[in-house]
């Protein structure tokens, strides 16, 4: 796939996600083959206020590239602006969120907010591209809401208004994550607009990836939960690591987020991580009550070469892994679930 005059080495993508696709994970995610990463969704505000957390959780280093900046605005002054703050760093896209359904965002008229209100996504889109220089512009769509299913007519305002790529995520907005997405609309909206599409929705293997691009002829496709603890999914085969092919990568996220300077977050973050790493394994509960309390780097290392020993010596008892893979679909951070609301993300 091309975008703009960079041809990706991957039509496998890293999406967008909150909290999670900083320098560290997209580092590693580039190292297994990943053809493009997005940082997460930053506001547009902030950038053109020049608030620190804002600047600090849109930056990359030149060795990312390719790497596209997701921004979160729904004023096209204010939108435009801050792609014009962004040009100067040349990023290799830049995406507008339309598909954010939590309530802080959408009730802010932000996110996928912005899908029932085709005037201001077709404003929004014009002001990007007019401000970015050529950097390709893309939009990052669900198909609607579930009573007005609209990604196609809002397919053709993006294309209409410039834009080189739409991204859609194949569920509305209310739908959660045990709903499967879609695929079919991804096919559709390929078939009407002639700039990229890309496509997203439950891609959890190399198999999953090419029967997307199969059955919607979509141009790349975008893998979010799929890709946590597991950047292996970016090798171009189904690829099961060996242990210690988990560890050392575990260790090398970790060790990559140590060097990064806000401990408190970091650390956090880091254990967020490994936890996804070891999801499968046996020991998992383990583990994750061994990393709450743990309160530095250093013994965050100490703990994960241990665990590592203590599978390669079978100390545990065999996990249900389809209960935590049925957990872990549903809810990214399934070990925070309580029991009753195991399903609800
Ligand atoms: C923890 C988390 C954070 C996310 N943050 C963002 C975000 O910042 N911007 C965005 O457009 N989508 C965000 N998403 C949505 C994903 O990019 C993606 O569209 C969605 O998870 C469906 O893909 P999947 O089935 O591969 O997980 C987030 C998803 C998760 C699980």
């Amino acid at each position: 796939m091309i975008i703009g005059n960079t041809k990706l080495t991957s039509n496998k993508i890293l999406a967008p996600m909150a909290e999670i696709t900083d320098y560290s994970f997209r580092t590693i995610a580039k190292k297994f083959g990943c053809g493009l990463t997005y940082t997460q969704m930053v506001s547009a505000e902030g950038i053109i206020k020049n608030n620190f957390d804002t600047l600090r959780m849109c930056a990359f280093s030149r060795a990312e590239k390719p790497i596209g900046v997701q921004l979160l605005g729904k004023d096209p002054a204010i939108v435009g602006r801050a792609v014009k703050e962004l040009v100067r760093f040349k990023p290799d896209v830049i995406d507008l969120n339309c598909g954010c359904p939590v309530d802080k965002v959408y009730g802010k008229k932000m996110g996928a907010y912005i899908l029932s209100q085709p005037d201001n996504l077709g404003k929004l889109v014009k002001e990007m591209v007019k401000n970015s220089e050529g950097i390709p512009i893309s939009v990052k769509v669900r198909l609607g809401h579930k009573k007005k299913i609209n990604v196609i007519e809002n397919a053709k305002i993006i294309e209409d208004n410039g834009a080189s790529i739409i991204t859609i995520h194949a569920r509305s907005r209310s739908d959660r994550y045990s709903i499967d997405p879609n695929w079919d609309w991804i096919a559709k909206v390929k078939d009407t607009v002639k700039i990229k599409v890309i496509g997203n929705g439950s891609i959890f293997n190399a198999t999953d990836a090419e029967e997307m691009v199969n059955k919607t002829s979509c141009d790349g496709v975008l893998i979010a939960r799929g890709a946590l603890g597991n950047p292996f999914i970016f090798k171009d085969k189904n690829y099961l690591p060996e242990l210690d092919e988990i560890y050392t990568t575990a260790l090398e996220h970790t060790e990559l987020l140590q060097k990064e300077q806000d401990v408190r977050i970091h650390l956090d973050r880091a254990k967020k991580n490994i936890i996804w790493y070891f999801k499968y394994l046996n020991g998992i509960e383990n583990l994750i009550s061994e990393l709450y309390s743990a309160t530095c780097f250093e013994k965050l290392k100490e703990i994960i070469y241990n665990h590592k020993n203590r599978l390669l010596e079978n100390y545990y008892p065999q996990s249900d892994t389809e209960d935590i893979r049925k957990q872990f679909n549903n809810k990214v951070l399934f070990w925070l679930a309580k029991k009753e609301d195991k399903i609800i993300e």
